[in-house]
């Protein structure tokens, strides 16, 4: 059976036909339906747009989406996950979503069941988030088609973030043009899929196409590498005075959820150039497409 597992596993064409199917969806507002088959969501760390976008996308596709809460589940009485998982596929759930903290446990999970269900990476530990991936590039290319030709920004915590991850891997996939990931060195990737990385916000942000801010991810962060807030701010924030550095129809992308006068102000999370709400709203037809794909195969 067929999964979303990251972005590695996919190509360009496959790639781009998810995003134009995701694109129909929102356009025509017509969908097929899957009625009598089942979705399960399995979250182990919070969320709010990832979530209830594959709920909604699987109801608008006629899915039954079957309630799962891992506190109020027999996890709490020793059940492995690998049993939970196998409970649900012997009562008939065929996709799964799963996000979980723990790397590569969805590719474990896709191994040994992957037979009998479909399994959707909703965010695995710091290595991918897919999903998120695909929603930003259909995102990017209806308001700027040629990819190819644009300057790209990724800005934050790059370390610990999934969503540069499977950004960083879409972008050479697609072969975007340039792709800057700026930080504080502290926060700078350990491996680097695609693009460049600097310190230089300054020179990151002058003539950019598309500027992704980054949450700061305080729950992720190791030993050493808890900044201060008012001097991240001071050199990294994504205020209005440092857009300007930026085209004058860059746009304004951030995965969320956002920390405000933190890593982006409110005047710039809300202001003309911003598409954040157009990516929460995209994520939810970029899943149906996904869901429909993985259902097809
Ligand atoms: N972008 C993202 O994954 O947001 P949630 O944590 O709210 O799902």
């Amino acid at each position: 059976m067929a999964h979303l597992l990251d972005i590695e596993r996919l190509n360009a064409d496959t790639i781009l036909q998810w995003i134009e199917r995701a694109l129909y969806f929102k356009h025509s507002r017509q969908f097929p339906k899957f009625n009598g088959k089942a979705m399960v969501n399995l979250f182990y760390e919070n969320s709010t747009r990832t979530r209830v976008s594959f709920e909604w996308a699987a109801k608008r596709l006629g899915l039954d989406v079957i309630h799962w809460d891992s506190a109020a589940s027999s996890e709490q009485k020793g059940e492995t996950l690998e049993d939970t998982v196998q409970t649900l596929i012997a009562m008939g759930i065929e996709v799964f979503t799963l996000r979980h903290k723990e790397e590569g446990l969805i590719l474990r999970l896709a191994e040994q069941f992957g037979q009998q269900a479909h399994f959707l990476n909703a965010g695995d530990g710091q290595r991918a988030h897919p999903s998120q991936a695909l929603l930003d590039a259909m995102t990017i290319l209806a308001h700027k088609p040629k990819l190819s030709e644009l300057k790209i920004v990724v800005l934050g915590d790059i370390r610990h973030s999934r969503v540069a991850n499977s950004f960083q891997c879409l972008c050479q996939t697609l072969q975007a043009g340039e792709l800057v990931m700026v930080s504080p060195p502290i926060w700078q990737p350990k491996t680097l899929h695609y693009g460049r990385v600097t310190d230089d916000v300054d020179d990151a942000l002058s003539d950019a196409d598309v500027v992704m801010c980054l949450r700061v991810q305080n729950e992720r962060l190791g030993t050493g590498e808890a900044l201060d807030v008012q001097a991240y701010r001071k050199d990294f924030a994504l205020t209005a005075l440092r857009l300007k550095q930026a085209k004058k129809d860059v746009l304004v992308m951030h995965p969320g959820p956002m920390n405000r006068g933190v890593e982006i102000d409110s005047d710039v999370a809300d202001g003309e150039h911003s598409v954040i709400l157009e990516q929460v709203n995209n994520g939810v037809w970029m899943r149906m497409a996904l869901i429909e794909a993985l259902l097809q195969t």
